[in-house]
């Protein structure tokens, strides 16, 4: 029988844990620019040489690695789960509307290396994402800007939760709708697909959509001509051809893509669809009138998007291969506490020790 003693300590430690489990989250979702300032110094300009490196080889790189951020933040939040592989092929990665369309990993790997040899467990995969994008919008648009930075990796990576990305063909209203859901607003989204003013489409994203758009009188017909002499008449072999989102210029980050959407010179059903809606249409011609209105929100916008739903603090991990959650004993996600509680007062799993 315990002891009234025991049981009072027993109270007061679990006060202590209260307490401190309530400290990351009262600080969660506090990135900070220069997060490593002290602990990395050399971290950002190691991702942007992985960056500048891969891009002199590969201009098309910038577009891939401003959509792996994207695509990483709309689903479960910025934690680099887009990265995770898997070997049953089970991963948000292998999903439709990631495989085989997105690229940029081999970047990630590369700036991943490099920093590890420098600082090793100290610098995020979703960090390195975040910089990694920011590089990209310098590469192609003559912009920088400045990364608040501290995320932390997570763990989960689900086929099926990619379904929930955006995706060619949703209209106007669903458009809104999935950006709300992270809290994006109309005009951020119409700002951050902007990001089409680089890069490339594979013909299944728009061929069909635009047959019907030709009847629809929402596409110039001599585009849709040319997309439909460029991409194989049947779906099977759709799967490797693309073509530039900007016919314009398609390497570079500019306002373009709008002057394309008002000459129904849009690539996807989901571009066309921000000029048919009232709403909407405004912003586009606004941009369209204003490329440093554009920046200016497109650099506010992709920050904003950095900040959905991350992980800080002690939650999640600081990974220590981007393709991989670390394994148990290697975790750096655990924190010295957590192991003293689990040895005084052992608990079944996610009960008191459970902090995220
Ligand atoms: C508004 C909803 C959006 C939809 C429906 C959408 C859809 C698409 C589609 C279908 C592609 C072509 C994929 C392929 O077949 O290869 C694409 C490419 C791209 N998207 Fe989006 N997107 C959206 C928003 C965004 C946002 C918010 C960003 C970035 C902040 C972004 C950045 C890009 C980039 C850079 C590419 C080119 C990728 C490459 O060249 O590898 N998109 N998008
Ligand atoms: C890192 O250094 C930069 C430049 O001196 C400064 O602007 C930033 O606030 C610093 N950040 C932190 C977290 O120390
Ligand atoms: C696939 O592999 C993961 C580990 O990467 C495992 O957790 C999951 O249960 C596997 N799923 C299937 C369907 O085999
Ligand atoms: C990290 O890189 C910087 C700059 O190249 C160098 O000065 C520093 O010594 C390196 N640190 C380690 C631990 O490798
Ligand atoms: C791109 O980044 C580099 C390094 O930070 C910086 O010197 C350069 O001014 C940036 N480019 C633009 C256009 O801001
Ligand atoms: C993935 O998410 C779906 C839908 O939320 C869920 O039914 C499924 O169990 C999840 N799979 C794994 C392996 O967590
Ligand atoms: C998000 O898009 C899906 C189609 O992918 C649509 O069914 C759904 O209604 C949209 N969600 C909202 C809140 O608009
Ligand atoms: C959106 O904001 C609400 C209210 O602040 C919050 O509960 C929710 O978690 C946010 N969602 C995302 C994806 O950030
Ligand atoms: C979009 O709709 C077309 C039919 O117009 C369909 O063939 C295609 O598979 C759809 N694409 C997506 C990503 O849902
Ligand atoms: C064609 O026009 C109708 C009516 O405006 C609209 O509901 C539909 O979404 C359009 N389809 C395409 C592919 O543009
Ligand atoms: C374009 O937008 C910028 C930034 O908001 C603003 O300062 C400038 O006055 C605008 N130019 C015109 C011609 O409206
Ligand atoms: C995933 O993270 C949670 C919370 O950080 C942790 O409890 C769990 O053990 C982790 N799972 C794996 C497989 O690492
Ligand atoms: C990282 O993990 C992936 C997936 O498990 C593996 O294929 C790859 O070899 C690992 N890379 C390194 C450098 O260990």
């Amino acid at each position: 029988m315990a002891s009234s003693s025991r049981l009072a300590g027993l109270v007061t430690l679990a006060v202590v844990v209260a307490v401190a489990c309530t400290l990351p989250a009262a600080s969660r979702a506090q990135l900070q620019v220069g997060f490593y300032n002290t602990s990395c110094p050399n971290a950002e300009t190691l991702v942007r040489q992985a960056v500048a490196s891969a891009f002199a080889t590969n201009p098309g790189i910038a577009a891939g690695l401003i959509r792996l951020h994207f695509h990483d933040c709309f689903v479960n939040g910025c934690d680099a789960s887009v990265l995770l592989f898997s070997p049953n092929g089970t991963a948000e990665r292998d999903s439709p509307p990631n495989f085989p369309s997105l690229r940029g990993f081999e970047v990630i790997d590369a700036a991943k290396a490099a920093i590890e040899r420098n600082c090793s467990r100290t610098v995020s995969c979703a960090d390195i994402l975040a910089f990694a994008a920011r590089d990209s919008v310098n590469l192609t648009g003559n912009v920088l800007y400045q990364v608040p930075a501290g995320r932390r990796d997570g763990n989960v990576s689900n086929f099926s939760d990619a379904f929930t990305l955006p995706g060619p063909n949703l209209t106007a209203v669903e458009l809104v709708g999935n950006f709300s859901l992270k809290n994006m607003t109309a005009e951020e989204m119409v700002v951050l697909s902007g990001s089409h003013t680089i890069g490339r489409s594979h013909c299944a994203s728009f061929l069909f959509k635009n047959r019907e758009r030709l009847a629809n009188g929402t596409i110039s017909p001599a585009y849709q001509a040319l997309l439909a002499a460029l991409c194989p008449p049947t779906s099977g072999q759709l799967t490797l051809v693309t073509t530039a989102i900007d016919v314009s210029t398609p390497t570079v980050l500019d306002n373009n893509y709008y002057k394309l959407l008002q000459l129904n010179l849009g690539l996807h059903f989901s571009d066309d669809q921000l000029i048919r809606d009232a709403t909407l249409l405004p912003f586009v011609n606004a941009f369209a009138a204003n490329e440093t209105l554009w920046k200016e929100r497109f650099v506010a916008a992709m920050i904003k998007m950095g900040n959905i739903e991350v992980l800080t603090g002690n939650r999640g991990e600081i990974r220590l291969n981007c393709s991989a959650v670390n394994p148990r004993s290697s975790s750096t996600s655990s924190s010295s506490s957590d192991g003293l509680i689990e040895t005084i007062f052992p608990v079944a799993d996610g009960e008191i020790v459970s902090t995220s």
